[in-house]
């Protein structure tokens, strides 16, 4: 899992230096990710936006508790969210109403690992990532920053 970060760190590391934080960089963060996933399975097709979006509600068994990315992200990443342990307010993780988000990669990498071994016991994977991107990248919001459907 190790050697798969560094790779990472690697391969996106250039974009890290962009400090401009928006809509952009997430694209660019899920071309770099299309790039890995290719490279891990040849049979690689793209990203599924809907595979993102199930995968952020999908819930999993923690310390008997149903869990799911969403329960402190919410199921729109237009909304603001709320840790479920401390109660802390969570900016939108949505990079269309909350410049900050994906612009640092290695707070990007940072949260994704953590959170993906707190939820799934394990790191994302590439395609997980980018298809969780490739969601945020599509849906759309009105001016109160709800999700079109
Ligand atoms: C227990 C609460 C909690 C859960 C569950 C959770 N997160 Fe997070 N997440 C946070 C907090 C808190 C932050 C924000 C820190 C901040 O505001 O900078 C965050 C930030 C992120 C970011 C940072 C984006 C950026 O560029 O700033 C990503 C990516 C992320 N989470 C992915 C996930 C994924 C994927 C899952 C499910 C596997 C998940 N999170 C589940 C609490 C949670």
């Amino acid at each position: 899992m190790r050697k798969t970060a560094c790779f990472l760190m690697l391969a996106l590391g250039a974009l890290s230096l962009n400090a401009q934080a928006d809509v952009e960089t997430a694209k660019a963060f899920a071309k770099k990710y299309a790039a890995i996933a290719k490279n891990i399975n040849p049979d690689f097709k793209g990203f599924l936006p809907d595979m993102g979006r199930n995968f952020f509600k999908r819930e999993f068994t923690l310390k008997g508790k149903q869990v799911s990315c969403s329960s402190c992200h919410t199921d729109n990443p237009a909304n603001p969210g709320k840790h479920i342990v401390t109660g802390k307010p969570i900016k939108p993780l949505s990079p269309v109403v909350e410049k900050s988000r994906f612009s640092d990669l290695e707070k990007v990498e940072k949260n994704f690992t953590e959170h993906c071994n707190n939820i799934l016991g394990r790191d994302c994977t590439a395609q997980e990532k980018g298809n969780y991107i490739a969601y945020l990248l599509t849906v759309k919001f009105d001016v109160q920053g709800n999700e079109q459907k």
